[in-house]
């Protein structure tokens, strides 16, 4: 009995956390759900992404190799490749700023959509790509957002 109150006493400081914390909070909760949102970011990737990302998400299906000119790819954001190790500060980021070279010199043509996204589409879209992941993967995605 004293058990369960305590688990219960854990779960409700937990969804507390969650609720709480840095300014992306609100967006970190389970936007996934929020289905209106996701319809925009699903409207807003046919219309932007999904020329490069492919339909769902799938990515360039020669991600892994650089093209002729020695750019990257165009890789998946269904959860098949790195896009679930990111923060949504990062996420954010990327998709506001476009590619930014990696410690080796070596970046994509990923264009900044900073001037013609709003900040709703950009985060509607990011919804959009985290529908797009298993249970399992969006569960250690929030374990990773929450490090920052
Ligand atoms: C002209 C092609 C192109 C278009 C259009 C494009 N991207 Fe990208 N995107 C890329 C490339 C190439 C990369 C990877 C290379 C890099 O980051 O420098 C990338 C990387 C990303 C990443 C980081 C993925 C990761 O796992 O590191 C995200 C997130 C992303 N794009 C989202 C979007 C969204 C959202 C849109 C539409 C609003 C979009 N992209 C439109 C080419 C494109």
């Amino acid at each position: 009995m004293k058990n369960n109150r305590l688990l219960i006493l854990l779960l409700i400081v937990s969804s507390f956390q969650i609720a709480c914390g840095d300014p992306y909070a609100g967006f970190n909760i389970d936007v996934r759900k929020n289905a209106k949102l996701v319809s925009i970011g699903k409207d807003v990737y046919s219309k932007n992404c999904v020329t490069c990302h492919k339909a769902k998400g799938a990515g360039d299906p020669n991600w892994r190799k650089r093209d002729k000119e020695g750019f990257l790819r165009a890789p998946p954001l269904n959860g098949d490749a790195h896009t679930w190790h990111h923060s949504a500060k990062w996420l954010i980021k990327t998709i506001r700023d476009g590619s930014v070279a990696d410690a080796k010199g070596i970046k994509g043509k990923m264009p900044a959509w900073k001037n013609s996204l709003s900040d709703q589409q950009v985060i509607a879209v990011v919804a959009y790509i985290q529908s797009l992941w298993s249970e399992e993967i969006f569960q250690r995605w929030l374990k990773i957002d929450a490090r920052g």
